[in-house]
């Protein structure tokens, strides 16, 4: 059998160009660079303020102070961008500090584009992390029933997005799962005069329990239910190609995938079939597992790290982001990866 298939072709080897690094290089499919990073940041109000999360090492909340350090460390090792989740003092039933003209996420856009305006500031929009509930929209709740309420969200977000673009944001990240978000926040934008401003959306973000580890980060937790009925069911692959469908429509201009690892035929599947900018969410439990592992001495954690990104940018993202941006950077302007 082997012996067979050989005979067919009988002059093509391809270990002739896997032979040194050199080569190897030469020929590769996929490069990775620091580029293609994003680093998400949590802020809070403070000064010299790092609180630890204690399931995500090396990740903390930061005050606005200290979260322009670690994005001047970051922009000084390669990463270009950084993705801001604001943890208000007080939350409420209407999510107000997600779209206080000095709320935490709009007072560190103003200092960051401050102090490094040639970094791109990118801002998640969500109600999730003002809500006392924890949920991403308004709720209704009936006795043991609720319900999150579509339509009369959109206008908070859309806000939201546009207080985010008055502050300076470069690029604002709907991240809800709310139906019709996208068109809502361009018409806002647009109307108020912030035509330029892109829009990356959460197309297709999944119900996952990758995001556990993250909802200590941003203290958003859902108090009661699950959001199931907003995010996406793991099990469906073409429903995901139908919300990115629906979000170019509506006027994304980088559409997003979450969580990255576990759903690469998602984001192989997106960039075939739109061939928009697209991006991965290395999210939360992604980063705490490979963190773990290492800490047991288990795994190579610069190694998996860096084959993780290669096997997403290698499925089609253009974007990553990732908790280990600065550590990639750095470990790309070694020339390892
Ligand atoms: C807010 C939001 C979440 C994440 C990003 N934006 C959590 C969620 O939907 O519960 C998860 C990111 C991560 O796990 O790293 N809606």
């Amino acid at each position: 059998m082997q012996a067979a298939v050989y005979a067919q072709f009988p002059v093509y080897r391809p270990r002739r160009l896997r032979q040194s690094p050199a080569l190897r290089r030469l020929v590769a499919e996929t490069r990775l660079s620091a580029q293609a990073l994003v680093l998400p940041l949590f802020v809070r109000s403070g000064r010299k303020l790092r609180r630890a999360v204690s399931a995500m090492p090396g990740v903390a909340q930061l005050s606005p102070d200290e979260a322009v350090r670690d994005a001047t460390r970051a922009f000084s090792a390669g990463v270009q961008a950084v993705l801001l989740f604001g943890i208000p003092d007080r939350k409420d039933t209407r999510a107000s500090g997600a779209y206080a003209p000095q709320g935490i996420v709009q007072q560190t856009v103003r200092l960051l584009k401050k102090e490094l305006p040639n970094l791109i500031v990118i801002t998640d929009v969500c109600l999730c992390e003002y809500m006392s509930h924890g949920h991403c929209g308004l709720v209704r709740q009936r006795g043991h029933q609720m319900r999150v309420l579509n339509d009369p969200t959109l206008k908070l977000l859309a806000q939201t997005a546009l207080s985010h673009a008055e502050a300076g944001a470069d690029i604002v990240a709907p991240s809800d799962m709310m139906d019709g978000r996208v068109a809502a926040i361009r018409q806002r934008l647009d109307r108020e005069g912030f035509t330029h401003t892109p829009i990356m959306s959460y197309a297709a973000k999944f119900a996952s329990a990758f995001y556990g580890p993250f909802r200590q980060a941003a203290e958003s937790a859902p108090r009661f239910g699950d959001r199931r009925s907003y995010q996406m069911d793991p099990a469906n692959a073409r429903e995901a190609l139908r919300e990115v469908a629906l979000d170019l429509a509506e006027g994304a201009d980088i559409v997003m995938v979450k969580p990255a690892l576990a759903y690469l035929d998602i984001v192989y599947r997106v960039k075939t079939e739109f061939g928009y900018p697209t991006a991965a969410y290395a999210v939360s439990a992604e980063y705490s597992m490979i963190k773990a592992a290492a800490a047991q001495g288990w795994i190579d954690e610069r190694a998996i790290l860096l084959e993780s990104l290669l096997s997403m940018r290698r499925a089609g993202a253009d974007i990553v982001i990732t908790y280990a941006a600065v550590e990639l950077a750095q470990w790309l302007k070694e020339g390892l990866g």
